[in-house]
C-alpha cells in the first residue's frame, strides 16, 4: 500500500496582488492564507506529511504557531524561479518513494473543503495515473482578436478550469517535471509524456486568490466554514 504526501509550493511572492508582503502570508480571516489550506492537509488522516516549499530566504513562515499541525507539516527552504521549479526541486528534497502518491496543492488557494480534498483521494487512489479537481466552464468564451474585439465563441463543451490539488505518483511527478518546460501546472507535464489524468468535480469555492479583490470573497467563504 502506497502512502500519501501532500506538497505545497509557497515560493511565489504574488506580483498580481500586489502588496510587499508575500500573498500567502497576507491576513485572511485572522490567519496567513497559507495557514487555511496547510490546516486542511494536515487534518486529512490519510496524508501523513504535508510539505511546504518555501523561498531560500523567506523570514516568515517560521514566526507562526504551527503546533495544531502536529509533527505533519516538513518546511522545504528550496523554492524555484517558476512554480513548476518549486515542485520539483520540493519533490526531490522531500525523499519520497516512486510509488507515493501526492497531492501538489496552491498555497494560494485556501478554501479547499475537507470534503473535496476526501473525495478526490477516494475517486484516485486506484488510478493508473492520478487527476486534479477541476470544474466545467460555466462561462462563455469569447476569443479575442488584436483590438480586442470579438474574434469569435468558442465551444465551451467539454472544457474544465484546472485547479488543485494534483495528485499523481511522486515517481511519475518528478520524472515528468524534469523533462517538460513552459507547463502552468503539474498535470501538463503528465499530459506532456502523453497519459491523460482524470477529471475530478470540484466547485468554484476551491479558487485562487490572486488579485486584491478575491481577498474579501475567500473570506467570507472561510467564515461561512466553505
Ligand atoms: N509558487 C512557488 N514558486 C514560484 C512561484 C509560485 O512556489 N516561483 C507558488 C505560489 O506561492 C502559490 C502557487 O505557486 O502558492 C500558485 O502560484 P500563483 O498563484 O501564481 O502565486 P504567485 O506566483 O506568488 O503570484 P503571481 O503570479 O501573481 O506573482
Ligand atoms: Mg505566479
Amino acid at each position: 500500500m502506497s502512502d500519501f504526501y501532500a506538497l505545497v509550493p509557497a515560493a511565489g511572492f504574488g506580483a498580481r496582488m500586489g502588496n510587499e508582503l508575500p500573498k500567502q502570508y497576507l491576513d485572511l480571516a485572522g490567519r496567513p492564507m497559507i495557514w487555511h489550506a496547510l490546516s486542511t492537509l494536515c487534518a486529512n488522516s490519510n496524508i501523513k506529511t504535508v510539505f511546504v516549499v518555501l523561498a531560500p530566504e523567506d523570514e516568515y513562515f517560521a514566526r507562526y504557531d504551527w503546533s495544531h499541525c502536529k509533527d505533519k507539516l516538513a518546511p522545504l527552504y528550496c523554492g524555484g524561479k517558476t512554480r513548476a521549479e518549486s515542485v520539483e526541486n520540493g519533490l526531490l528534497a522531500s525523499e519520497l518513494e516512486p510509488d507515493d502518491w501526492v497531492l501538489v496543492h496552491d498555497a494560494a488557494r485556501p478554501c479547499l473543503s475537507a470534503h473535496l480534498l476526501a473525495r478526490m483521494i477516494a475517486e484516485l487512489r486506484d488510478d493508473p495515473v492520478g487527476g486534479i479537481l477541476a470544474v466545467p466552464v460555466a462561462d462563455t468564451l469569447k476569443r479575442a482578436d488584436a483590438q480586442q474585439r470579438i474574434a469569435h465563441t468558442e465551444p465551451r463543451e467539454g472544457l474544465w478550469q484546472a485547479q488543485t490539488p494534483q495528485m499523481f505518483r511522486a515517481g511519475l511527478l518528478a520524472e515528468a517535471l524534469a523533462r517538460s518546460s513552459n507547463i502552468t501546472d503539474d498535470a501538463g507535464a503528465i499530459e506532456a509524456l502523453g497519459l491523460q489524468p482524470k477529471l475530478v468535480a470540484s466547485d468554484t469555492s476551491n479558487f485562487k486568490v490572486t488579485y486584491p479583490q478575491d481577498i474579501v470573497l475567500a473570506e467570507l467563504l472561510l467564515q461561512q466554514g466553505k
